[in-house]
């Protein structure tokens, strides 16, 4: 179930911090970091988990909560069977190296995503990972693997309508959200896609509704604490509107969530 302390961007504003609660990020360019050193495209995703390590650590310095990473979409089967397969051992070689250097750093573990086409030993690795680290509450990381945005809304959807036919045609966008498969976490306040590409590929499509966005041309493995902190300040800078104007962002607060009209309400 979702977790009731967390509002929705479109049903309530949510509080804006200066240092997001929730970074969301899209590691991309893993290819082409090692083709301009003429190295397989394998070696940068080799790479990359140097640099996934160097991001946790720099989130949970700077008072993050929630860390989200995509490391394989559901479109990502469409690559050469070696490359697919060389992601998958990566995974597991790592999370197994790492489980319990998260857990000792109160990290609570979780990964979202399809898994019934993994490997049945990953998935064990998996799951134990996420029993062993599921009391932890000093930060969350959530590994999105063959994940796709439209896949999730799909899951919710389903379950709702198995669980609960005979309201078809009723369900609000609270009860969608709360059978989403992050729903123990707040929407993403900054998104980060690294890389050099501007688009979602399917990532978190409902969460991101309201997410401060931002695109750089740094290549994931090239990503470092300067990057991260270039990202951080720009989201600083930002003014989260969530529909209003900028004269009422400095009115009373309660004056303004009052004149916010429940979108789901037909009545
Ligand atoms: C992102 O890097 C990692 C995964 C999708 C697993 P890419 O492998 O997409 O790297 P580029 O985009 O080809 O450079
Ligand atoms: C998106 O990267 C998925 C991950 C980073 C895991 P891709 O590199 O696969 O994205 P597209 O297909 O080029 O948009
Ligand atoms: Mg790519």
């Amino acid at each position: 179930m979702a977790d009731a302390r967390f509002s929705s961007s479109t049903r309530d504003i949510p509080e804006v911090t200066t240092v997001p609660r929730h970074i969301a990020i899209i590691m991309d360019g893993n290819g082409r970091w090692a083709r301009k050193r003429f190295m397989p495209r394998v070696a940068g995703h080799s790479r990359g988990v140097e640099t996934v390590r160097t991001v946790i650590r720099a989130c949970m310095e700077r008072g993050v909560e929630y860390l989200t990473l995509f490391a394989f979409s559901s479109e990502n089967w469409r690559r050469p069977v070696d490359e697919v397969s060389f992601l998958m051992q990566l995974f597991m070689k790592s999370l197994r190296k790492e489980v319990t250097r998260l857990h000792q750093n109160g990290i609570r573990f979780r990964v979202v995503g399809d898994l019934s086409r993994f490997d049945p030993k990953l998935v064990e690795i998996i799951r134990s990972a996420e029993e062993l680290t599921a009391a932890n509450e000093r930060f969350t990381l959530t590994v999105a693997a063959n994940y796709g945005g439209r896949w999730d809304i799909m899951q919710a959807v389903n379950k709702l309508t198995a669980r609960a036919p005979e309201r078809v045609g009723e369900f609000t966008e609270q009860e969608l959200a709360a059978e989403l498969s992050m729903s123990y976490a707040p929407e993403p306040d900054l998104f980060i896609r690294t890389g050099g590409e501007q688009r979602i590929s399917n990532f978190l499509l409902w969460q991101l509704a309201y997410t401060e966005l931002f695109f750089t041309d740094t290549l994931w493995p090239d990503f470092d604490v300067g990057t991260l902190d270039q990202a951080i300040a720009s989201y600083g800078g930002r003014e989260r509107r969530f529909g209003r104007t900028s004269e009422q962002l400095r009115e009373p607060v309660a004056a303004v969530e009052t004149a916010v009209p429940d979108p789901g309400h037909h009545a």
